[in-house]
């Protein structure tokens, strides 16, 4: 082996390093995820001649700054996930499963963009000929966008300093080599060393890129920790392989909150947004079955209502069994044994499934109650009417405990024609009533309190 080449193997994880391989990473747990890499050092003498550079700090009050230095993408679902825009200097990491749409949505915006910008597309992946083809039916003209095929990240890199684009897209980091590094693309080496080279040309150019990130099969981006650090924003589409809608989230934001989602629906044309995805959630909806209840959650500034089904069944032999899709499987067990313990609910005998329809995935408390609900609605096979809707965290005490944003969710309810909303009581007490005409507002202090209810419709 050539000098000042070593071989050592890497998490495809965490990237923590260890020079034998070994089954389980130390650092993050992972098993089975080393892979071998050869690593190319500089070599010292190289190091010592390079030249020292002087260094000058700036005071923060000579940096300017205006948040007209974020560019609008034309989609106001993605403007949003972003915090208002695209900010100049930015390294934006946009990944996600392959197909969900990754290349579409960012060629799409860029007929927006393109309208005051110049876009310099990079694809490893596909040929000039398919881009046109997609551009053509997702209907992008622009005559600002150019594309290049290449993968040499450095030969990347010095193009855009020379041709100095207003806005970067690579597609995708993980087709992305840089030469002097004797592993192959796609390796956390590889990942990390090019998405390091793209970190500084947005630095240096002020200018945003975005980096398209495949995922493992574990739903991560290659080497998902030491790249997160890297970039400024993390973005995720997701989506359903059957269904036609995608969800993007931010994972990481410098720029702005973490916790706004944005809804799209994929056709011919591309991604289009959904500006009500309560609607689009509720679609569909079985009438007059038993299990089924709506709950409303925030997602970032936003409120969202979704069905929550459940399927209760007696267990055929052996331990019940506990399905859990779109809600935490953990919280479903702890909602089952406040039912079994506050409520009376025995549920140890019976097989439980429960669904959040359209893929739609429930990670606040406020659900918990809605969960509860469509429990005990699918074992007493009571249908609760259509136009009931509950939300509140619940205690191991059978209690129901305040949320947060009540007056919007139940706002949002109101909207949809909802008649007769369930939430925690210590919620009630702070809102202003006469908002709400058109809707009955009940507060429960617990699970009990609601019981009698459900029992009523029989
Ligand atoms: N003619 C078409 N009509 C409607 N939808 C289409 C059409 N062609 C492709 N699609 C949709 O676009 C998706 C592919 O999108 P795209 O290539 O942007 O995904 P990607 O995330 O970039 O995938 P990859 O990881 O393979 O690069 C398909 O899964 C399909 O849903
Ligand atoms: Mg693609
Ligand atoms: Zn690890």
């Amino acid at each position: 082996m050539a000098k000042g080449i070593k071989t050592s193997y890497v998490c495809s994880e965490c990237g923590h390093r260890e020079p034998k391989w070994t089954g389980k990473c130390p650092d993050c747990g992972a098993w089975d995820s080393f892979v071998e890499e050869t690593v190319s050092f500089v070599p010292e003498a190289a190091k010592q001649s390079a030249p020292v550079r002087e260094l000058s700090a700036v005071s923060l009050e000579d940096i300017s700054f205006k948040d007209e230095n974020r560019y609008k993408t034309g989609l106001g679902e993605l403007d949003r996930v972003l915090g208002g825009g695209i900010v100049k200097g930015s390294l934006i990491l946009l990944g996600g499963d392959p197909g969900v749409g990754k290349s579409t949505i960012l060629l799409q915006i860029c007929e927006h963009l393109g309208k005051v910008l110049n876009i310099l597309y990079v694809s490893g992946e596909e040929s000039k000929r398919q881009l046109k083809i997609r551009a053509a039916r997702l209907g992008v003209t622009s005559a600002s966008l150019s594309i290049l095929t290449e993968t040499d990240i450095l030969s990347i890199a010095g193009y855009i300093e020379k041709s100095s684009p207003d806005i970067v897209i690579i597609d995708s980091i993980q087709t992305m080599n840089m030469s002097s590094l004797a592993s192959s693309p796609g390796t956390v080496t590889q990942v990390r060393e090019c998405t390091s080279v793209l970190q500084r040309t947005a630095k240096a150019l002020d200018i945003p890129i975005f980096v398209v990130g495949h995922v493992n099969k574990d739903g991560n981006i290659a080497g998902p920790k030491v790249l997160e650090h890297i970039v400024d924003v993390v973005l995720y589409l997701e989506g359903d392989r059957g269904l036609s809608y995608r969800m993007l989230r931010a994972v990481k934001n410098r720029y702005g909150a973490t916790n706004e989602m944005g809804v799209f629906e994929m056709s011919d044309s591309g991604l289009e947004e959904v500006p009500n995805p309560s609607e689009m959630l509720l679609s569909g909806r079985p009438v007059n079955t038993a299990g089924s209840c709506i709950a409303c959650v925030m997602e970032g500034t936003r409120p969202i209502l979704a069905e929550v089904q459940a399927l209760v069944s007696k267990t055929g032999f052996g331990n019940p069994r506990r399905v859990s899709t779109g809600f935490d499987y953990n919280r479903l067990n702890l909602i089952l044994a406040i039912l079994e313990k506050r409520a009376g609910y025995y549920f140890s005998n019976l097989d439980v499934y429960v669904n959040v329809v359209g893929g739609f995935r429930l990670d606040e408390p406020a659900a918990d109650l809605t969960v509860a609900l469509s429990l005990i609605s699918g074992m007493l096979d009571i249908v609760i009417p259509d136009d009931v809707i509950a939300f509140g965290e619940m205690g191991l005490a059978g209690e129901t405990r305040a949320v947060s944003n009540a007056a919007e969710r139940i706002s949002e309810a109101k909207r949809l024609g909802f008649k007769r909303c369930f939430i925690p009581a210590n919620n009630l007490k702070k809102l202003d009533m006469r908002q709400f005409d058109g809707i009955e507002v009940i507060g429960v202090k617990s699970i009990g309190d609601v019981i009698p209810f459900i029992k009523g419709q029989r």
